[in-house]
């Protein structure tokens, strides 16, 4: 039985192959059609999807009748003109929608979920969890913009939820916007920047945006268009990032408002629930800097690497397997793309690292989610003080984005302070002081923190030998860590992409090791 989920026609799109229970695919439309977050689906990814199955379901990630129905509510009469998601892949590809049944062509059976629904399946059943509270947080769905929910003997819940235009992603969105970012997009930037800044704003931001309220999410205005030109006034000279100084202290304070926001609805999910367990999803869990305050509620939480929009086509995929046969997906890891074949490049890494250079790694299937980690990574040796210059004469990037770690994850505890002691942070979920920060410059930020990824031999037995390797000879568990991807452009998909990255920077990209 082989399923297809698919989200798309908001932004970020992605598909998802689940047969018999294994996940066979999940991937991006914008790392084939290189553009950048793209919202619509594209033949290419379909057809590494696919590989020529036949979908016996396709799934969709939210209702497109309620969606149309807010929509037009808002007053966008346009709406009803649009196609729905279902709509446009009928019409784009047919090849996959349609079936022969007896000598007459019929649809492929379809169902579309909620939104929330799928965020929250997406969390839970790539989870271990037999029982948590699941709080969804993410710009909108069809009306809902928070949710939380109960998994319980092996039932799905809603126990709350927060409807449209009360939104703590479109707050965080339209904070990212006002400082002249682009919405939907560069909010991982709005939260780099919060570390250059004071929370000057928190409390009038509070005042002015939301009610006082048992709900902290309840909000007094609809923020779809932005806040208002003259909500803070941005004057002075801009820096070399294109800023104003008072944008700085924006971000931070609408960061403090995130992170005490997240906090007070995951506690509000505790007391629905009583549960030690959580799973965290929608956009807003992206949100690394935030999440490790969860640990003073939870003991064990759960973030699955693609908790956004584009992950919802796993969800989707995943929830109507369960639903079918009461089983969950296997859940092996984020590694789920397009597939660069041949042995990880160990051998050739430590070459570049002996002789101290910057150097990439695509190989084997790509991350299913916003973060690369080792399948398209720009790696190099941490220690010392010019790596990060070097590394941004790279990568051209503000300085305020931080270069992440990823780290054995038996040496985790010896570098980081974890929220929690033992913590693993597989897929970089959240951020620690660094204990020697005066040691490995490169991957600290503005405020002491690192972006940790942790690495055992299970998650990816490559990167693990190749750190492990690198520690042997020089003492050092960890390499920094950053995204694979031409400025501007999606994170290099295959091995074409590799090169033209390896020839726009002069940088060495190792693809595999010996022979294919
Ligand atoms: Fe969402």
């Amino acid at each position: 039985m082989i399923i297809l989920g698919i989200s798309s026609m908001f932004h970020d799109a992605s598909v998802t192959v689940i047969e018999d229970g294994k996940i066979l695919f999940a991937g991006h439309a914008e790392r084939y059609s290189k553009n950048k977050n793209d919202r619509f689906l594209n033949k290419a990814l379909i057809r590494d999807a696919l590989k020529n199955r036949v979908p016996d379901y396709i799934v969709y990630h939210e209702n497109s009748f309620l969606k149309k129905l807010r929509l037009i509510r808002a007053g966008n009469w346009q709406a009803l003109k649009e196609p729905t998601q279902q709509q446009w892949v009928n019409d784009f590809y047919p090849e996959i929608t349609h079936q022969i049944i007896g000598n007459e062509i019929g649809l492929v059976p379809t169902r579309q979920f909620l939104h929330h629904e799928t965020h929250a399946a997406a969390g839970v059943l790539t989870s271990t969890f037999d029982e948590c509270a699941v709080v969804v947080l993410d710009a909108i769905g069809e009306f809902d913009t928070a949710s939380i929910w109960h998994w319980r003997n092996g039932k799905l819940k809603k126990k709350h939820s927060t409807k449209f235009p009360s939104s703590l992603g479109l707050f965080y969105s339209a904070a990212t916007h006002y400082v002249g970012l682009k919405p939907n997009e560069d909010e991982y930037i709005l939260m780099g920047m919060a570390a250059y800044g004071k929370p000057t704003f928190k409390r009038y931001m509070e005042e002015e945006l939301f009610k006082q309220s048992k709900n902290p999410i309840d909000m007094t205005v609809n923020l779809q268009r932005g806040l208002t030109p003259n909500f803070i006034t941005r004057v002075g000279t801009k820096d070399e990032s294109g800023h104003y100084s008072v944008d700085y202290d924006i971000a931070a304070s609408a960061q403090a408002v995130v992170e005490d926001k997240i906090f007070q609805y995951a506690l509000k999910a505790q007391q629905l629930t009583g549960s030690k367990n959580l799973v965290f999803m929608g956009g807003v869990a992206l949100n690394c800097v935030a999440n490790r305050h969860l640990f003073k509620l939870y003991d064990n939480i759960h973030i699955m690497p693609n908790p956004g929009d584009a992950g919802s086509s796993l969800g989707a995929a995943a929830l109507q397997y369960y639903k079918l046969t009461g089983n969950r997906v296997e859940w092996q890891g984020p590694y789920l793309g397009y597939n660069i074949q041949g042995k990880y490049p160990v051998k050739k890494a430590l070459r570049s690292l002996e002789r101290g250079e910057i150097f990439g790694i695509a190989n084997g299937r790509a991350e299913f989610g916003p973060r690369a980690l080792g399948n398209r990574s720009l790696l190099a040796d941490p220690r010392g003080g010019d790596i990060k210059d070097r590394m941004n004469a790279i990568k051209k990037r503000q300085k305020f984005r931080p270069f992440a770690p990823v780290i054995l994850e038996e040496h985790c505890d010896e570098y980081f302070e974890m929220p929690v002691k033992g913590l693993t942070s597989p897929y970089m979920q959240f951020v620690a002081k660094c204990k020697y920060p005066e040691l490995f410059p490169a991957i600290i930020h503005a405020d002491g923190t690192s972006r940790v990824q942790t690495v055992n031999k299970e998650q990816h037995p490559g990167l693990y030998e190749l750190l492990t390797k690198f520690y042997k000879r020089t003492g050092c568990p960890m390499l920094v860590n950053t995204s694979l991807n031409i400025k501007g452009q999606p994170i290099v998909n295959d091995e074409k992409d590799a090169a033209a990255f390896a020839e726009y920077y002069g940088v060495k990209v190792h693809t595999h090791d010996g022979r294919r």
